[in-house]
């Protein structure tokens, strides 16, 4: 295609113009000379929740949708899941490039160097009340973390970035598990970096009185699974957030909390627990068609189904339904497995869910894994949270080495109140309506 370019006519002026095209994209800022006259400020564009706009130019992850295909860094997800360890697939998103051997274990070295945590850190998670969720818990030590370490601030440069890069994917961990055992009234579990990244995680949060939980070679390798495919998801919400409070230079700890915020929604992050919470509602398989006609209705949300940008079958789901078939060889079958199924099985069918393309998300089928794993719902999110925050860090890195990224601040359209003069208290009359 040799003209690569966009040709507008504004019919209020009958003015030509002419956009360049590039990436299948037009820049919007080439749409402000469209003007009526001098005082006009130029066309914008409304797109709320940015359902066509690309914030930003991205080498880490690529998604198409229409055709559920997820890489990262290039590769396919579904080689990743198969052939990688967690840190491995960390390192290739941080650094662009599968690491050699002498590289990994470098790194792996490197990060598990970072998993301890201040010992007032465990000071704040006392501060919690008992039943306090895990994702407010991981959120606020997050945003702590901080204030122990403010040269975090001077993230712009290289060596001092990579240091809180490192910290976060190192510490994540550790702040999770504790959330976990604040939570269950236990100790806190000493880190233990030689056990590696997974297995020092699941010692940390199910250690009793043996001197090492013996981690079920089945079960880790599904956990390490299962944050390979959460790693990153290119422009989510979490990550936009990410992108948005780092454009405003506030350091890495503090960005993280606010990704970490976005996360913990139900229709983001949160969803893995709502689906479990669904399904528990659900009860049993007969009470499927009742539940269907609810959400067919617009009365309820099938959690776990549908997708902004997946109009086909998640890859990643695919991939977490054959890795809880051999979770529960190990485990037991969770009988919550029969309803999901059935629950598919019938969604996949029904013209409501295949005219909008509903498909079973990320979300559907993790819940029913983790729980068979034995951590409880509220948790689900915070197993989310851990693996993401390597792609929140791949991402605020590439921000803060393009040129083109500024301080994120949308435009809006003003449809308020005309200029009006002040009214005295006494001559006001009721005015509910500008409520
Ligand atoms: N159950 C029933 N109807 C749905 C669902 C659902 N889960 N998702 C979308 N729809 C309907 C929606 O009501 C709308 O119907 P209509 O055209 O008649 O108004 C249509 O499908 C299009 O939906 P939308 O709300 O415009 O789509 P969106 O791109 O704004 O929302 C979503 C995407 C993920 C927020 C939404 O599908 C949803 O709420 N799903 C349930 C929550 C969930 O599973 N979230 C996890 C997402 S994947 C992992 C992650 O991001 O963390």
């Amino acid at each position: 295609m040799d003209n690569q370019s966009l040709t507008i006519i504004d019919n209020r002026t009958d003015k030509t113009y002419t956009l360049p095209i590039t990436n299948g994209t037009i820049r919007a800022m080439d749409l402000r000379q469209i003007k009526t006259g001098a005082e006009d400020f130029g066309l914008m564009t409304y797109d709320p929740a940015f359902m066509n706009t690309a914030s930003c130019q991205s080498a880490v992850t690529y998604l198409d949708g229409d055709r559920g295909i997820l890489r990262y860094r290039g590769y396919p997800i579904e080689q990743l899941a198969e052939n990688c360890t967690f840190l491995e697939v960390a390192y290739l998103l941080i650094h662009g490039e599968l690491p050699t051997a002498a590289e990994l274990d470098a790194w792996n070295e490197e990060v598990m160097r970072h998993v301890l945590v201040h010992e007032n850190v465990k000071k704040f998670m006392d501060g919690f009340h008992h039943d306090a969720h895990p994702m407010g818990i991981l959120m606020s030590t997050v945003a702590a973390l901080s204030t122990f370490y403010p040269e975090a601030k001077h993230f712009k440069e290289p060596v001092s970035r990579r240091l809180q890069i490192v910290r976060l994917i190192g510490k994540m961990p550790t702040l999770a598990s504790y959330a976990f055992r604040h939570r269950m009234g236990m100790p806190y579990v000493f880190p233990e970096p030689e056990l590696g990244y997974t297995k020092n995680y699941m010692n940390m949060l199910w250690k009793r009185t043996e001197p090492h939980y013996a981690a079920n070679p089945v079960i880790a390798r599904a956990l390490e699974v299962l944050f390979i495919l959460h790693a990153d998801h290119e422009q989510n919400c979490s990550t936009n957030t990410m992108r948005a409070v780092g454009s405003a230079m506030a350091d890495p700890y503090a960005t993280t909390a606010a990704a970490i915020a976005a996360l913990s929604g139900p229709l983001h992050g949160g969803a893995n627990e709502e689906v479990l919470r669904m399904l528990d509602e659900i009860g049993s398989v007969d009470h499927i068609p009742a539940f269907i006609a609810q959400v067919k209705e617009g009365k309820r949300k099938l959690m776990g189904f549908g997708h902004r940008v997946y109009k086909n079958y998640d890859p990643r789901a695919r991939i977490i339904k054959r890795t809880a078939d051999e979770v529960f060889q190990v485990t037991g079958r969770n009988p919550k497995l029969d309803i999901a199924v059935e629950l598919e099985k019938i969604a996949l069918n029904d013209e409501y869910f295949v005219k909008r393309k509903l498909y079973p998300n990320v979300d559907f089928y993790s819940g029913i894994i983790y729980q068979a794993m034995g951590f409880t719902p509220d948790h689900f999110t915070v197993l989310f949270g851990i693996p993401r925050t390597v792609g929140w860090l791949a991402q605020w890195q590439e921000l803060l080495q393009d040129p083109d990224q500024k301080i994120a601040r949308p435009r809006q359209i003003y449809i308020g109140a005309d200029k009006r003069d002040f009214v005295p208290m006494e001559q006001r009359g009721a005015q509910l309506a500008h409520v």
